[in-house]
């Protein structure tokens, strides 16, 4: 009997169920005799061979909790590392530092755990240096080509959804508008689901274009009903009808993301420049990514975790584990390019049309 060496880490920005796949993967692992790494600090580990061993101590307990046991998680790109040498910043291509720390520790395999960034960056490592690789998509934006879903969406939507059931009954209290902006970059997915969840009257989402003028007609047509509130929800990624990006900063560093936030204020000051209603933004952030996941992410994280390793039996590598049609299968590492957008003609987009949800048109 073979035993293998399988190495795990995440990257990019948290989400929860990072250590339900932890578990999954230490688990299946561990249960056929199979040596468990976990890397500190995403890729930062691998290259400075930081890691810890997993067992079932080490992932005890850690089914429910936010965050990832792996210290931290980052969107550092190995293949342009950026280090103070003699007080100046230089960047290196750091795949063959990964490569021999791989194969120092007698390394069968490496399951990485991230957004659309790092499994391009797994691709890229994987091509390079030819370690094999297994991608585990997660993002609460539920963007990642390849995948019906990615784990941490469900849970955020739940917490969007809760934040809309809560601001419905300070909406009507107060005859407002209560706009509620939420996580997606590029995506609507959040905004749609929770809006559909939550009982939104307008839904704003970067892949359907808006006017002011299709807001207020919905405001108006509800005040005339005898609904004298209204709930938007807003993804943080639309832009102003004259498309503009709403930065809560502009500062750009090198690896992370331009700061989106405060499309929900824009909205209030144009709707109220534009009416007598009164609105109020509500921007939920982070909330939507720290924390437990619901039990849905915790059982799809469980599946996912144990197919990688399941991957890693069956010789698959350079795959990323994926849900389509509602089966755990995987699609090759190297097609995981570019966004999955909202088909603004797809299902739920129609549903909620159905139903009277506008998306100010
Ligand atoms: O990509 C996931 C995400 O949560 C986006 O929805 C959001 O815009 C971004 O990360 C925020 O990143 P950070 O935590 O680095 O500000």
């Amino acid at each position: 009997m073979i035993y293998l060496r399988i190495g795990v880490l995440t990257g990019g920005g948290d989400c929860p169920g990072l250590n339900a796949v932890i578990r999954a993967v230490t688990r299946t692992a561990i249960s056929h005799g199979d040596t468990v790494f976990g890397f500190k600090d995403g890729f930062k580990g691998l290259i400075e061979n930081r890691y810890i061993s997993l067992n079932h101590d080490s992932v005890s307990g850690i089914l429910i909790r936010g965050g990832t046991i792996l210290g931290t998680t980052n969107r550092d790109n190995p293949m342009r590392y950026g280090q103070i040498v003699n007080g100046e910043k230089v960047y290196s291509d750091m795949s063959g530092v990964i490569k021999e720390n791989y194969q120092a520790l007698g390394l069968d395999a490496l399951v990485v755990i991230g957004g659309d960034g790092t499994m391009r960056m797994a691709n890229e490592i994987a091509e390079k240096t030819n370690i094999k690789v297994v991608g585990v998509p997660k993002t609460i934006d539920n963007d990642i080509v390849g995948t019906d879903l990615t784990f941490g969406f469900s849970s955020a939507v739940d917490i969007a959804t809760e934040a809309l059931d809560r601001l419905h009954s300070t909406a009507e209290s107060h005859h407002r508008v209560m706009i509620l902006e939420v996580m997606g970059r590029d995506a609507g997915w959040i905004a749609l689901h929770a809006g559909v969840a939550g009982g939104a009257d307008i839904i704003l989402i970067p892949e359907i274009s808006y006017n002011i003028e299709g807001i207020l007609n919905t405001i108006n047509n509800r005040i005339k009903r005898g609904k004298h509130f209204s709930l938007i929800v807003v993804a943080e990624g639309v832009k102003t009808p004259e498309g503009d990006s709403i930065f809560k900063d502009i500062i750009k560093s090198d690896i992370d993301l331009v700061k989106l936030g405060g499309i929900s204020n824009w909205l209030v000051k144009a709707i109220e420049a534009a009416s007598s209603i009164e609105c109020r933004a509500t921007i939920l952030g982070h909330l939507q990514r720290g924390g437990s996941p619901n039990s849905f992410d915790r059982v799809y994280c469980t599946q996912l975790g144990a197919k990688a390793v399941e991957l890693i039996y069956q010789g698959k590598f350079q795959e990323m584990v994926a849900l389509i049609n509602s089966n755990i299968t995987s699609v090759p590492l190297s097609g995981v390019k570019g966004i999955k957008l909202v088909d603004p003609d797809g299902q739920l987009v129609n549903t909620a049309k159905q139903i009277g949800i506008s998306f100010g048109q």
